[in-house]
């Protein structure tokens, strides 16, 4: 099998990352990486996981169930660098539900008619009518990180973007809609390991892609966009939940305990969902390079 990538992570780790990333790789993998830095030394244990995330499955079957019933409508964005653990955590999110209700939305790179429209006017098309929720893995949200860390935007684009951000989301927070944007916080030294792991992996492939191979070089630009994007769109209305992702059990419970607070529902036990580990799930400023 051709590997469109093979070599091409590998070349980055051996040749260019920094020498700490690639000693932490090689010296213990995972648990090397955890400890520098992640509040757990260990990833969570995969059957204390297995049993949490299976009480919770059942609430958010109860949360789909009533947000049907009462008309509900609810949108989710999720973000974070590449191999933060997107996909993974809103395949968590949405692995009992009915898809006709629970829409994950992944736009591709815009087409040159919507290149020539309001820049949020793509992502409306896809938000809820009554009693649905749409799941949004990357969102408007490229135009503050990945397009202008790649030029793929001008200067200008971006800040009419910001300027129009704060009306955009209060909109939709007046409409009704309950809002959430999680924002998966991923180290320098996992991302490595995990493209490292999908470069390997022939079932993975499709998880990368050139932005991803060039990103890898462009660690401090990326922390320049991120700060400077959870800064001007944190807001009352709609502020960010950011989860250090490191360890990917850790962070999809606590995203699945975040949604389950958010909303009102029929059978709701806040005792089943818990509280959010504050340890690597809170704001802003748990945030950091
Ligand atoms: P993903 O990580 O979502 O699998 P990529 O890493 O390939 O996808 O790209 C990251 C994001 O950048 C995607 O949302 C993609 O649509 C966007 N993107 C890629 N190329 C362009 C481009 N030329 N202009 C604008 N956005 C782009
Ligand atoms: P450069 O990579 O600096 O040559 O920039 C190429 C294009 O990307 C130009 O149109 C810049 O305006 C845009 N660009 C680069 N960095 C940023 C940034 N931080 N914010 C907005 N636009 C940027
Ligand atoms: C992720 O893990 O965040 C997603 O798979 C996105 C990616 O890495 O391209």
């Amino acid at each position: 099998m051709d590997l469109p990538f093979n070599g091409a992570i590998s070349r980055y780790f051996e040749q260019d990352a920094p020498k700490a990333i690639r000693k932490a790789i090689e010296k213990g993998g995972k648990d090397e990486i955890l400890s520098q830095g992640y509040p757990y030394r260990e990833e969570m244990d995969k059957k204390e996981y297995e049993a949490q995330m299976a009480a919770l499955q059942i609430q958010l079957v109860k949360l789909q169930s009533d947000v049907k019933k009462t008309g509900k409508r609810i949108v989710l964005v999720f973000e974070g660098r590449d191999a933060a653990g997107k996909g993974g955590t809103i395949g968590a999110l949405t692995q009992n539900l009915n898809p006709r209700g629970a829409q994950v939305v992944a736009l591709s790179k815009p087409s040159d008619r919507e290149a020539g429209q309001w820049y949020f006017q793509r992502y409306i098309d896809w938000f809820p009518a009554l009693g649905e929720m749409v799941i949004f893995d990357r969102s408007w949200y490229n135009r503050g990180v990945v397009e202008p860390v790649f030029g793929f935007c001008t200067e200008n684009q971006k800040d009419a973007f910001f300027q129009q951000l704060p009306a955009f989301e209060e909109m939709i927070v007046q409409e009704g809609i309950t809002f959430l944007k999680f924002w998966l916080d991923v180290s320098r030294a996992e991302q490595l390991r995990r493209m490292l792991a999908r470069e390997r992996d022939p079932l993975k492939q499709w998880k990368l892609s050139p932005i991803d191979v060039e990103g890898l070089g462009k660690w401090e630009p990326y922390c320049d966009a991120i700060a400077e994007t959870l800064t001007r769109s944190h807001s009352d209305h709609a502020p960010w939940t950011v989860i250090r992702s490191d360890d990917k059990k850790r962070a999809r419970i606590a995203a699945v305990q975040t949604l389950l607070h958010a909303v009102d529902y029929a059978g709701k036990d806040p005792r089943v969902i818990g509280v959010p580990d504050s340890l690597i799930c809170g704001g802003p400023d748990l945030w950091s390079d």
